[in-house]
């Protein structure tokens, strides 16, 4: 039974060898429950995953990627609340469809740290990065088996986040995100502000990292992170590996 297995395994998997071993892993001491999206308006590949799952303290879940996944994002929803059914919500993270998130529209409630990643096809790098640009919700790490740059933001950043910024509250009232100065609404005119990047401020020489605050407090302790729309700039934000490697991909909570 188990040569048989095997055998069976090697005949299903390689005629999809154009694919990579994703490994999810919470390595928190709580729940997490980790949620995958793929931008319906930029491919059509998606992982070989439910798009929402439980993911108990010291678990890791691994599956196939295709190739030529496009415009994909993981992240970890926060004390979620989820009946039988799947229905239900999470305060920080959560998507619309309960557990599993919907294929079309089941982005994640900010404040959320995201894993964002576009493979590599016709001899271009694969992007990936750590974006805290819509808030923090759990320290991530992007590891690959390639010897790629870590994209990271491995620091908590919600104890010591600036008070205007913390939020949203679980239901001992204790904070479970950090948000950025733009979801915090420190602007009043959102439609033109220097901390959401918009209006007169909406492009890179117009919205500086300086104009940006708090910056410092994201960048500092998480540099291998996106921590605003323009961050590019920083050098440190977006990064890439070769396709050519084929590189597998861990996505690491509480790294
Ligand atoms: C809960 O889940 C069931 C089964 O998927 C569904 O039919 C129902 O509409 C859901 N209820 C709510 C309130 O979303
Ligand atoms: C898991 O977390 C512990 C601290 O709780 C840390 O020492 C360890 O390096 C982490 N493991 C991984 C794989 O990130």
């Amino acid at each position: 039974m188990q040569l048989f297995h095997t055998g069976l395994v090697a005949l299903t998997v390689a005629p999809l060898a154009l694919a990579r071993t994703f490994t999810v892993t919470n390595n928190c001491s709580y729940t997490v429950w980790p949620a995958i999206f793929t931008d319906p308006n930029v491919g059509t590949a998606v992982p070989d995953h439910p798009t929402g799952w439980e993911a108990p303290p010291r678990s890791s879940v691994s599956f196939m990627v295709p190739d030529n996944w496009a415009s994909g994002r993981i992240w970890g929803r926060r004390d979620c609340d989820f009946d039988a059914n799947g229905n239900g919500t999470c305060v920080d993270g959560g998507c619309n469809g309960g557990l599993v998130c919907d294929p079309h529209n089941g982005i994640g409630a900010t404040p959320a740290s995201l894993a964002e990643w576009t493979l590599g096809t016709n001899g271009n790098p694969d992007y990936y990065d750590v974006s805290i640009v819509d808030g923090f919700n759990l320290p991530i790490r992007i590891d690959n088996d390639k010897g790629c740059h870590v994209a990271d933001c491995p620091v908590d950043l919600i104890p010591d986040c600036p008070s205007p910024l913390q939020g949203p509250f679980d239901s001992a009232g204790n904070a479970a995100g950090c948000k950025t100065a733009c979801a915090a609404g420190i602007d009043h005119n959102q439609a033109d502000s220097a901390n959401c990047c918009t209006g007169s401020h909406s492009t890179p020489d117009t919205c500086p990292a300086s104009g940006v605050q708090y910056y410092n407090y994201f960048k500092d302790n998480c540099p291998n992170s996106y921590v605003y729309a323009y961050d590019e700039g920083s050098g440190t934000a977006l990064w890439t590996c070769d396709s050519g490697l084929q590189a597998d991909y861990t996505l690491t909570f509480c790294p």
